[in-house]
């Protein structure tokens, strides 16, 4: 039996541009691939802004399969809902940075203002039989007001980021409200079961609901299911991109620039979740304790695509990070020879997949990570014959799933440097004993299998292999 149209909302929608630009982002990046063969309506922000409320207008645009319909906002919203309580409350607190967090009542009610906008213009293009599969930490109160405004649909709710244990959770502000928020949905979906299991233990100690046996929640009067749906790539068709990327013109200037150096990879939008800065001391470390890893030259490059400029605690960030390197540079550097090359600008896939496989070294070693998807990408777009190492975070959701990493506490500057300097050196046996233990794993959990997993759920059907609507 047919499963209803799906509309997918998030804040971020990539609406493709005149100019083409890739989406840096996880959730853009996986959403594309799910929408893209099953086709259907992508509701959200437009990234824009509008001079006024009554200047929000709503803009739809048909491209092959997908409906794109987006709103502008106005300053106001995107200050207090976006920056404000998205990006300087739920963000940091989600990813267990109680010192980072901002706290404002102004931001808050910014942010249930503009999800109430979202569901009255949501609801307009909803038809009876549609799923709705509802993204990330900006609409969690949707579904309520959707409810509110009279919509039956089966709604979906999914987590992309990490969900912290309820001492930190609970310094959300709104916390109850933002609780209750998620019984409007029929399934809630977290990156790994410990985040599932943090949020169960959200709702028992709240006093607010009960959890079955079987994952099924009871809150507020309304039932729904809360489970870990770990999000992925399509690992196969990775590898062909990189595989083909050997022709890509940015992979080939970088190939001719190393000369036969190794290479180490970092690619991360510069936020501080994702540990740039402990990285690139352990970098320096490993240089300084392998003086043949100075001799041999080995050099990485790091790709940190800006995110979130106007928010302070980013713009920090960016500061830190730009001496980090200068400093590293000055430091470890030579006439001929910059051991650490940092580039700000977007990559497009295409030439990520190429550069992923001409590094010797993944290096993915967030601070917290809801799933960290440069890790998987960087596994698939091996070689299989002569495979790169991963060195991955034990905080990053893909380390439940890609246990033959080398795993690092990213806290740890000389464990990760002398991580770095295992994977330089691992023979070529242990690399492909370890990538094909990962391949598998993640062979066995594609962005399809995660997309239908999802859907199904959602459905409350099991779907037919292979069916869109
Ligand atoms: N990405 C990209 N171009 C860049 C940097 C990143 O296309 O210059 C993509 C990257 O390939 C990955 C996504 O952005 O698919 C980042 O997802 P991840 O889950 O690693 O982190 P997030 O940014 O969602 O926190
Ligand atoms: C992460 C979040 C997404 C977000 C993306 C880029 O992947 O989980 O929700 O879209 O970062 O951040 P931005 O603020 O530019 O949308």
């Amino acid at each position: 039996r047919s499963i209803g149209r799906l509309v997918v909302v998030s804040n971020r929608v990539p609406v493709p541009n005149a100019s083409g630009a890739p989406a840096a982002g996880g959730l853009a990046v996986a959403l594309q691939a799910a929408l893209r063969s099953r086709g259907g309506v992508w509701f959200g922000w437009s990234g824009k802004s509008a001079q006024d409320a009554a200047d929000r207008q709503p803009q739809t645009r048909s491209l092959g399969p997908i409906t794109f319909a987006v709103s502008d906002l106005t300053r106001r919203d995107i200050e207090e809902y976006y920056h404000g309580f998205a990006n300087r409350a739920l963000w940091p607190i989600c990813h267990y940075r109680l010192d980072l967090a901002n706290i404002s009542e102004r931001d808050a009610a910014g942010y249930f203002r503009v999800n109430e906008f979202f569901a009255r213009r949501l609801v307009k293009l909803l038809r009876p039989d549609d799923i709705i599969w509802i993204h990330d930490y900006h609409m969690i109160p949707l579904a309520g007001f959707l409810r509110e405004l009279g919509a039956a649909n089966r709604i979906g709710y999914f987590h992309h980021i990490p969900w912290p244990s309820p001492d930190t959770a609970s310094a959300l502000p709104c916390y109850d409200r933002i609780l209750e928020s998620f019984s409007a949905y029929d399934v809630v979906g977290f990156q790994t079961v410990p985040d599932a299991d943090n949020f169960r233990d959200c709702l028992i100690q709240s006093a607010a609901g009960r959890v079955g046996a079987d994952g099924v929640c009871e809150a507020h009067g309304r039932k729904f299911l809360v489970d870990a749906f770990p999000i992925s790539i399509d690992p196969d068709s990775f590898a062909l991109e990189a595989r083909l990327a050997e022709r890509n013109a940015v992979v080939k200037r970088m190939r001719v620039s190393l000369e036969g150096r190794a290479m180490v990879i970092g690619v991360d939008r510069l936020d501080y979740s994702k540990g740039i800065k402990h990285r690139l001391e352990a970098f320096a470390a490993f240089l300084e304790n392998n003086p043949d890893a100075v001799k041999a030259r080995v050099t990485m490059l790091q790709i940190t695509p800006k995110s979130r400029s106007e928010v302070p605690e980013y713009a920090r960030i960016q500061r830190e990070v730009a001496e980090e390197v200068g400093h590293l540079n000055g430091k470890l550097g030579d006439i001929d020879w910059t051991p650490l090359r940092y580039i700000n600008k977007p990559m497009s896939q295409a030439a990520l997949a190429g550069l992923y496989r001409l590094a010797r070294v993944g290096l993915v070693t967030p601070l917290r990570d809801g799933m960290n998807l440069v890790a998987k990408e960087y596994v698939a777009a091996q070689d299989p014959n002569d495979p790169g190492v991963l060195v991955l975070s034990q905080y990053a959701g893909a380390a439940q799933e890609l246990k033959s990493a080398l795993i690092v506490n990213p806290y740890d500057i000389e464990a990760t440097a002398a991580a770095i300097a295992r994977a330089v050196a691992m023979p070529l046996e242990e690399r492909i004993d370890r990538w094909r233990d990962m391949m598998s794993a993640l062979r066995g959990n594609s962005i399809d299998h995660w997309t239908n997993k999802c859907l199904q759920a959602i459905s409350g059907e099991v779907e037919a292999e292979g069916e869109s609507s």
